[in-house]
């Protein structure tokens, strides 16, 4: 018998305005014809003025337990990926859960940018093997309009708002690659490449919250291979093969990332989710907002075979085997 972490809810947020690409093109040198056929994203939602990242996951996390059927009493512990906090400090994830009505527990955020709610998840399965919290609210949530360069066309396109959650509880499982929940973790970071893909500010560095930069090319490189030899790293840490895999669920950055790591691993289109046509890139919230369309689309169905993956910042990386 081992402690899993399974998937008892999912849900997610969008904010109500939808940016289409043709909005870039009035204030850049840009077209939704480039958009699409280099990223495939065609829109995006933005966040309103005085609606805060908090605000985005609270809402998320609210479906979440909805779909749980869950009190939020029964809550142990929430964790926040973002790299959009509402304030320096206190951490995000303390301001959902007072937004929550949650007075028990503990909350804490992780800052591992898009691969944010990989590591969220890695550590809300660590919480639970160990005995520390029996339901942990893992949500992703950002308001990446607030960080970017309006007069980059090549970053400023490729954003977006929102948030998505996942509420893991514990389980008893045989201990084999057919029981419910988290079956193996892979993560990684390198530190050499954080100046491909960050922020020109930061509290001690300049005292100012500063703007996206990256070095697309680079990381776009980048991606593809380490995305793909994490998820066969996890596949084998999980002791299930590639053919057994049910559903893919990529961080959504760019269609081509997508198609091209779908291709070295020799897996059909046909089993990965896709969402990055109308999110855009929502970094850490990517993940559980794809995997909460899919699931109402029913592409994430009981006792299906799910990896996911993501890249970003830092670089940091990594990839989640689970049974949905
Ligand atoms: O979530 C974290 C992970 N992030 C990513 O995974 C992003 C990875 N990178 C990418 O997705 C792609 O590299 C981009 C979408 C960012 C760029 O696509 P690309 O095919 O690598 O294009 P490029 O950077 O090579 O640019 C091609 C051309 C350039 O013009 P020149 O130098 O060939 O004249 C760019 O200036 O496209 C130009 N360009 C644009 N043109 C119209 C760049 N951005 C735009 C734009 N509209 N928005």
């Amino acid at each position: 018998m081992v402690i899993r972490a399974r998937v008892a809810g999912v849900g997610h947020y969008l904010p109500e305005r939808v940016v289409p690409n043709d909005w870039f093109a009035t204030f850049l040198p840009t077209s939704d014809e480039w958009i699409r056929s280099r990223t495939g994203i065609e829109r995006r939602h933005f966040a309103a003025e005085g609606e805060h990242t908090s605000d985005l996951a609270a809402a998320a996390a609210r479906a979440t337990l909805e779909d749980a059927g869950m009190d939020v009493d029964a809550v142990d512990a929430i964790v926040v990926a973002t790299s959009t906090p509402d304030l320096t400090f206190p951490a995000t994830a303390t301001i959902v859960q007072q937004k929550l009505g949650m007075t028990r527990g503990f909350a804490f955020d992780v800052q591992a940018v898009c691969a944010g709610f990989i590591y969220a998840l890695a550590n809300a399965s660590a919480l639970i093997a160990s005995g520390q919290a029996e339901r942990v609210l893992v949500i992703g949530a950002e308001t990446f309009s607030r960080i970017l360069n309006w007069e980059d066309r090549t970053t400023c396109v490729l954003f977006g708002d929102g948030a998505g959650a996942v509420v893991m509880e514990a389980y008893e499982g045989e201990g084999t690659s057919a029981d419910r929940g988290i079956l193996a973790t892979d993560l990684h970071s390198d530190g050499r490449y954080r100046e491909i893909l960050q922020v020109s500010g930061g509290v001690s560095a300049s005292r100012t919250t500063g703007h996206l930069m990256m070095a697309g090319k680079e990381v776009f490189r980048h991606a593809v291979e380490k995305l793909s030899a994490s998820t066969l790293a996890v596949l084998d840490k999980a002791g299930v093969g590639i053919d057994e895999v049910d559903r893919v669920v990529p961080h959504q950055a760019n269609i081509r990332i997508i198609r091209r790591t779908a291709e070295k691993l020799n897996l059909p289109m046909d089993r990965v989710v896709v969402t990055v046509h109308d999110h855009g890139n929502t970094s850490a919230a990517s993940i559980p907002l794809a995997m909460s369309v899919a699931a109402a689309r029913g592409e994430l169905r009981r006792g299906e075979m799910v990896v996911t993956e993501a890249i970003g910042g830092g670089l940091a990386w990594g990839a989640v085997a689970l049974r949905w």
